[in-house]
């Protein structure tokens, strides 16, 4: 891993951000899996939190006013010649610090302590114990399981350290010093680790003295009145997708400038069935917002014609968008401003392939991320919100709820669910399947419990009996998952009787179907779409 010059991480463009004087903590970004989950938990208890790249200069972070840092695991050892490290600068800053995992080793380190290799690489849940019930730990219970993923442990505190908490294999498995600086060897912002939110809870408001003043949908007017003063009287473009992000997005700006705004919808032939109807109606009703619908699906299947391969067929929906969208705006005459409902995720991902070279699994295509050959400046209302926030922004918009709380669905839509060559007939397929599975979903009150659930066409045919012939037909693929984030997933245990009832709707209802199966791998190894 090389310590690269990192961009900023708030570019100069970016709109809205948190007015100045929002109180804020900055997560130094390590590289470690779990940077954002931290920063999602802090903000989760009120406290407005932004992920920064590890070695920001201490100028940048000084200059945020933070009111604490928190150092995040990664993948290095502090001793390893190329390991992403702090700008000394922050030891000097009268800033408490949490460091966790690699965080509280590079604090151990950076302060003087000594840190060696542990004998055994400690991995999975471990049971804590609290030697001083103070600060961090305090009100919680002396022993509690905690999540581990480490090499490396504390052989030496620094001047002035005491520990706090020790495991079987850690001597030193939280430790406290002087100025708040305090480190943890485990992971508090995983559900592994119970009390994981408590002992945060402890930094933020303990440590730190922050107040707890953020809250998403106050966010709402400083926001608008940041794109009015943005925009001014120019009109601005929206492409819609039907998702929550763009709709909350679109929501914003029409709140802002009104018809200054016009939304553009792409029907691209590859959404769930009645969708673009829906949307635009729903959309319609709630906020009289001006909506182009562009039909489009001609064009999209005509390019994915004889396209296979799953990344191929990516590229393909995202040109054709760029297309479709770029022959309407042209009709709209002159356009400077293009509102996207890009989220602080896809911003904080960007960034951190960028930084860590991270290996890319899949092009994620977004139907507001792509005009790159388009000269627009950005509104990006959402671009400091997760999901969960971008939620409740929209609540406070008076979204309906079946907007607001929809599941996840992928930019290139269907084509990703139907294996191998899209065509009209087996996406109408994979449509009436998916309109089964949603339905009972639904039915059985699962629809909000779940991250997602769908259909896949597979590319094979199996042989039935229906009646008294044979079939040769499709076999399709039903794939409900539970994620916190997208990031991981497991496959949900539905109760048998909603899966059988899918199955049986699905070969009934569903021509050129004989055979259902239910996909019970977990992400990783395998991802949430088939690809
Ligand atoms: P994977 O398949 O990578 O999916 O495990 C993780 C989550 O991302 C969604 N997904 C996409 N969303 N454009 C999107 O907007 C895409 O190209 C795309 N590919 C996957 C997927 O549905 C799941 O929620």
């Amino acid at each position: 891993m090389t310590a690269t010059a990192l961009p900023p991480s708030r570019p100069p463009d970016a709109s809205p951000g948190p007015a100045a004087g929002t109180e804020t903590v900055l997560v130094l970004d390590f590289g470690s899996q779990y940077s954002q989950l931290i920063a999602r938990r802090i903000r989760e208890l009120s406290v407005y939190c932004e992920l920064v790249p590890g070695n920001t200069p201490v100028a940048e972070i000084a200059g945020r006013r933070p009111r604490g840092l928190v150092l995040s695991g990664g993948p290095s050892s502090v001793y390893d010649q190329d390991a992403l490290r702090p700008d000394h600068g922050i030891y000097e800053l009268d800033v408490p610090i949490l460091g966790i995992c690699y965080g509280m080793q590079l604090l151990a380190h950076d302060l003087g302590g000594r840190v060696s290799a542990s004998a055994r690489r400690e991995y999975g849940l471990a049971s804590v114990v609290v030697d001083q019930g103070e600060g961090l730990f305090a009100g919680l219970p002396q022993e509690m399981p905690v999540w581990m993923s480490h090499g490396d442990v504390i052989e030496q505190l620094p001047d002035g350290f005491r520990p706090l908490a020790h495991t079987v294999n850690s001597p030193v498995a939280a430790m406290a010093g002087p100025g708040g600086r305090v480190g943890i060897q485990f992971h508090p912002e995983v559900a592994h680790t119970p009390q994981g939110m408590e002992l945060l809870r402890n930094f933020l408001y303990r440590t730190c003295g922050c107040s707890g003043s953020w809250e998403p949908s106050g966010f709402v007017e400083r926001a608008v009145a940041e794109i009015r003063q943005r925009v001014g009287s120019e009109p601005v473009i929206c492409a819609l997708s039907g998702g929550v992000d763009s709709a909350v997005a679109a929501t914003l700006v029409h709140r802002a400038v009104g018809d200054q705004l016009t939304c553009v919808f792409v029907d691209n032939g590859l959404l769930r069935r009645g969708e673009a109807d829906r949307v635009i109606g729903v959309l319609t009703r709630n906020t009289r917002m001006r909506i182009v619908r562009v039909e489009a699906a001609d064009r999209f299947l005509a390019a994915l014609r004889g396209v296979t391969e799953p990344e191929e067929k990516r590229r393909v929906v995202g040109r054709e968008f760029i297309r479709a969208f770029e022959e309407e705006t042209r009709r709209l005459g002159e356009v400077r401003f293009l509102a996207q409902g890009t989220l602080y995720p896809d911003v904080i991902e960007s960034t951190a392939a960028d930084t860590f070279g991270a290996h890319k699994i899949k092009t994620h295509h977004n139907v507001g991320g792509l005009p790159q050959g388009m000269r627009f400046a950005l509104v990006e209302p959402l671009r400091y919100l997760f999901k969960d926030e971008v939620r409740r922004v929209g609540q406070t918009l008076g979204l309906p709820e079946d907007m607001v709380q929809r599941q996840p669905f992928p930019g290139p839509g269907l084509a990703i669910r139907v294996i191998g060559e899209v065509t009209r007939e087996r996406l109408e397929t994979v449509r009436g399947a998916d309109w089964v599975v949603i339905d009972e979903i639904k039915r059985s009150g699962l629809y909000h419990r779940v991250w997602q659930s769908f259909a896949i066409l597979t590319p094979v045919s199996s042989v039935g009996v229906m009646g008294d012939f044979r079939t040769y037909a499709n076999v399709v693929a039903v794939r409900i998952v539970e994620s916190d984030d997208g990031m991981t997933a497991d496959w949900a245990r539905v109760p048998y009787d909603v899966l059988s009832e899918i199955s049986r709707r699905i070969v009934n209802e569903v021509p050129g179907v004989n055979r259902v199966v239910y996909d019970i791998s977990s992400k990783p190894p395998s991802t949430i779409e088939w690809e």
